[in-house]
């Protein structure tokens, strides 16, 4: 194993998209961001050093983390935030996972062009990819990350809709590896990513789903996808023609260019499940070219589910299968039963009150809308128990306070107006847990992407309706599940995950719509520590940021 050095220069960068020209926060001035490649193994270092204007951290997301909490980077959990002129060296190994996951910031909305690839392959000379064809590896491998493009400043469009209480401005276009394609107005074939294939290879594509808000369908025209891997775990292999992605996750896909040769799009656009709620309708592309092929016709367009085909989006997530038998203790030590969901505090004077009929926005996990703190990091107070108090309460509710119809519409406000607060649920280390998510509809059902900081988690098994602990319960897969750490609540529906909480620290849980962690929809574990190093948080490293 190996140990690599990066420096990350956050610092603006002038872009031109959708002809509009503007500075946009980046990592070395590229957007998106440098890809990281490692062997599974091998440890980064990692400096970021923040030349722009905002507070800054850095996620790996679904990097494990192990004992190295310190390096999770979300801003407010883990760390405060690096200043502008500051700087902080993460420091953490990848092991015990491979294929794809990423990198972003984790402060207010920067994450929208503050993002790039970390692509885990087998050690070097001792494994090899499991889905390798007569032991070959692909031909290439690319990666495409999808994202959401506004024509504002994000930063700004989040600090309006925080003061206004009113739902944020949607984006102005979906990207693929920071373009829009050539569908929008005024973009052409220059604004459009382009990979030149050769006819008979079969490539590995690796899907990053960056956008902020949006839940994407992905086809590519004339060509099957196999799904090898999601969330930097393996896959039985699965043969699709349609890829669903929520943003945080990842889905590595084999394809094999067997078609005449010849242009085709890939082509994204929303799986948007929240009846009547606004949202990017538009539709992104990208181009494979074949290299004996004429480039001067129009490429062929793939055929994409509707945007609320509920149906294509539960049948690939359904489909997905761990590659081999679940490691897990038949034992729950911790069921916990957690509702997720977008509500509406009532709005009182002097605030401003955007949101419908007179409310702010609020989205909450068991009626408590997670509120960061500004003194301390939740793990520093943790870390240095004297301060712990002063900024969060382990009191976290395991079950939600009322019972009642969550796929319910029109849910009486007076049952259901989250409370705010800064609570986090502790979990002895070593506990195997196990958390049943369950959609609420206050103010609209919607599949909400629940993404655990530190752990990967099995998923056992999603449905529809209201969890039935009986008979639901009993259809558990409990042979092969997924694992993953990200997992798509159904709209309107349930998932049920597990994990054992082998990684001691401060870990964030939330939904990774950026809209709805801007409105509360997250919480924390606190995994205290085990029985000796081995099993402790390391100490904090001396350049930690303070606040
Ligand atoms: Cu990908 Cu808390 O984030």
């Amino acid at each position: 194993a190996r140990e690599q050095y990066h420096e990350f220069v956050i610092q603006e960068a002038s872009v031109t998209r959708l002809c509009r020209q503007r500075s946009i926060m980046t990592v070395n001035g590229q957007f998106p961001g440098p890809a990281l490649e490692v062997n599974e193994g091998d440890s980064l270092i990692v400096r970021v050093i923040n030349r722009g204007g905002y507070n800054v951290t850095v996620h790996w997301h679904g990097v494990r983390q192990m004992r190295t909490g310190w390096s999770d980077g979300p801003e407010f959990v883990t760390q405060c935030p690096i200043r502008p002129g500051g700087s902080y060296t993460y420091r953490f190994t990848v092991a015990g996972q491979e294929g794809t996951l990423w990198w972003h910031a984790h402060s207010s909305w920067l994450r929208a062009t503050v993002h790039g690839a970390l692509i885990i392959r087998p050690r070097a000379g001792v494994a090899a990819y499991p889905f390798n064809t007569a032991s070959k590896p692909p031909a290439r491998e690319i990666p495409v990350i999808l994202g959401e493009w506004w024509d504002m400043n994000p930063i700004d469009v989040v600090r309006t809709a925080t003061r206004t209480g009113a739902a944020p401005n949607i984006s102005d276009a979906l990207t693929v590896n920071g373009q829009p394609g050539d569908l929008y107005r005024c973009s052409s074939s220059k604004d459009t990513a382009t990979f030149t294939v050769k006819s008979g290879e079969t490539n590995l594509l690796r899907f990053i789903n960056a956008a902020l808000n949006t839940e994407l369908f992905v086809s590519i025209a004339g060509h099957t996808m196999t799904v090898v891997a999601a969330d930097a775990s393996y896959t039985k292999p699965y043969s699709t023609s349609v890829v669903m992605i929520a943003p945080g996750q990842t889905t590595d896909v084999l394809v094999t260019f067997d078609q005449p040769p010849g242009r085709y799009y890939l082509a994204a656009r929303a799986y948007a499940s929240a009846q009547g709620v606004p949202f990017d309708n538009t539709t992104t592309t990208a181009v494979f070219e074949y290299d004996d092929g004429s480039t001067s016709s129009a490429p062929m367009m793939p055929t994409l589910p509707a945007y609320n085909d509920t149906a294509a989006a539960t049948t690939f997530t359904t489909s997905l299968r761990g590659l081999r038998k679940a490691e897990l203790p038949s034992r729950v030590d911790e069921s916990l039963f957690f509702t997720v969901g977008v509500g509406l505090f009532n709005c009182s004077t002097g605030q401003s009150c955007g949101g419908p009929n007179n409310t702010r926005f609020a989205a909450s996990i068991n009626n408590v809308s997670f509120v960061l703190p500004s003194t301390v990091s939740i793990l520093q107070a943790h870390y240095h128990a004297n301060t712990a108090d002063e900024v969060f309460t382990d009191d976290f509710p395991a079950n939600p306070p009322v019972q009642f119809d969550y796929t319910a519409q029109n849910v009486s406000r007076a049952l259901w107006q989250p409370v705010p607060g800064t609570k986090v649920y502790r979990l002895k280390y070593g506990a195997a847990v196990q958390v049943v998510l369950q959609g609420t509809n206050i103010f609209a059902g919607e599949n909400h992407p629940i993404h655990i900081h530190g752990y990967d988690f099995y998923i056992l098994g999603e449905g529809f309706g209201n969890f039935d602990a009986v008979t639901d319960t009993a259809k558990l897969n409990m042979d092969d599940p997924p694992m993953r750490n990200t997992v798509g609540v159904p709209v309107n529906g349930w998932a049920v995950i597990r994990f054992v909480a082998d990684n001691p620290g401060v870990w964030l849980m939330h939904c990774h719509l950026d809209v709805h962690i801007t409105w509360g929809l997250a919480m924390a574990f606190l995994v205290e520590d085990g029985v000796g190093e081995l099993q402790s948080l390391q100490a904090p490293p001396p350049d930690l940021p303070i606040c």
